[in-house]
């Protein structure tokens, strides 16, 4: 963790000394409710304590510089303030400068530059969503230089307009979400069809979240992503040829085993059965868990990954090894993927005692399977995006 301390070095080393103000923003991990944000159903993500930290201060200029100590070879990028377009050479601070169009474009006067230092401690490519954490950054750090009349919803909505329209990612609004309104110790039961939230207290009871990293470079990913989310708005056009509803989400099992004929392709229904039992199980899970039933809770855990995995194919051998592996250890009470998959990252609910022999037995599975290591981190559910000090 960098402390605010650091940051101010940093910062001094990087741009001069001047008087800085801190942020964090944290990354985050799906409880369960995979694939379902765009589609109408519910998720169940937290904010977890690893994340981006940020220290900025403004400048009199119209100039923008960024530095992320994650990637010291791109050095000090700098950009004007009205000059944003994408640029692939910006590297990550496009995701800054996505932030500043997309605040400018809703209205918002930000006029003048500033410098920013960022430091990640979420692991590079994981899928714990380092891209929305450095939106949500980004976001509470104009919104506090420029004293924005803003608040939370605007900034997690305009996180996942960057990603969508600016980046080129069709992600749905979880991630941004999770970070913008994670608490400590909470889960957030988000119904992405109304955007009502409920905060769910996670209580584990002598069980830890271990989060497995494939260590899988996740080079498809973009392109498969699209790809489901196109299979899932196909068969939903099929099934409204007869059916009043306008995402599958608003469905329940029975009514879509019943219906399924009106898709008409086996890989659209293996899709969309996905996203109709997924939500129901989010639902059950947050169920389970408020009543304290790791067991049951965990029994889900698993059958999502199943589903992931046999019905909408975006697991994969490296993901399905660390799951299958951590299944069958003692301890274990459920393991699934979590984010988009195709690499990534898997969660498992671990009795503590058993974590040493835990990550041994899935480590050497793993390593002989798949031919290089995984990487075990123990989840802590910590704050959504705030200012230090
Ligand atoms: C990625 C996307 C999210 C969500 C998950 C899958 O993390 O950014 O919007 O769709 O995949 O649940």
């Amino acid at each position: 963790m960098a402390s605010t301390r650091e940051l101010t070095t940093t910062f001094a080393e990087i741009f001069g000394p001047k008087k800085t103000t801190h942020y964090f923003s944290p990354g985050r991990i799906n409880l369960i409710g995979e694939h379902t944000d765009y589609n109408g159903g519910h998720v169940f993500p937290a904010s977890i304590t690893y994340g981006t930290y940020g220290a900025a201060a403004p400048r009199d200029d119209k100039k923008v510089l960024v530095y992320s100590t994650n990637f010291e070879d791109v050095g000090v990028i700098s950009f004007a303030i009205d000059q944003l377009a994408y640029d692939k050479k910006d590297n990550w601070a496009n995701y800054v400068k996505g932030m500043i169009l997309k605040m400018q474009e809703a209205g918002h006067t930000i006029d003048h530059g500033f410098e920013l230092l960022v430091e990640g401690t979420i692991p590079n490519g994981a899928g714990l969503s380092s891209s929305a954490s450095l939106e949500l950054l980004v976001g509470v750090v104009l919104e506090d230089l420029f004293e924005l009349d803003t608040d939370r919803l605007e900034l997690v909505q305009t996180g996942k307009k960057v990603e969508n329209e600016f980046i080129g990612v069709n992600s749905g609004i979880m991630d941004q979400f999770a970070i913008g309104f994670g608490d400590v110790d909470q889960a957030i039961l988000l119904d992405t069809n109304t955007l009502a939230y409920e905060m769910v207290p996670v209580k584990l009871d002598g069980y830890a979240i271990v989060i497995m990293n494939t260590n899988k470079r996740r080079e498809l990913a973009d392109s498969k992503y699209n790809e489901r989310r196109s299979e899932c708005e196909e068969a939903l056009a099929r099934l409204q040829t007869k059916l009043d509803i306008h995402a599958l989400g608003d469905l329940d099992e029975e009514t879509f085993e019943a219906n399924t004929e009106l898709i008409g392709d086996d890989t659209l229904i293996h899709r969309a059965r996905h996203a109709v039992t997924e939500n129901q199980r989010t639902l059950k899970a947050k169920a389970e868990l408020e009543n304290g039933n790791l067991e049951a809770f965990g029994q889900l855990l698993n059958a999502s990954h199943d589903s992931l995995r046999h019905e909408y194919e975006v697991t994969g051998i490296e993901l399905d090894t660390l799951v299958d592996a951590a299944q069958a250890q003692a301890g274990v009470l459920g393991a699934r993927m979590t984010g988009a998959g195709f690499g990534g990252c898997a969660i498992a609910l671990v009795k503590e005692d058993t974590i040493p022999a835990f990550k041994n037995n899935v480590y050497d599975t793993y390593m002989n399977t798949v031919g290089y290591a995984p990487d075990f981190y123990v989840a802590h559910i910590g704050s959504g995006t705030t200012k230090l000090d």
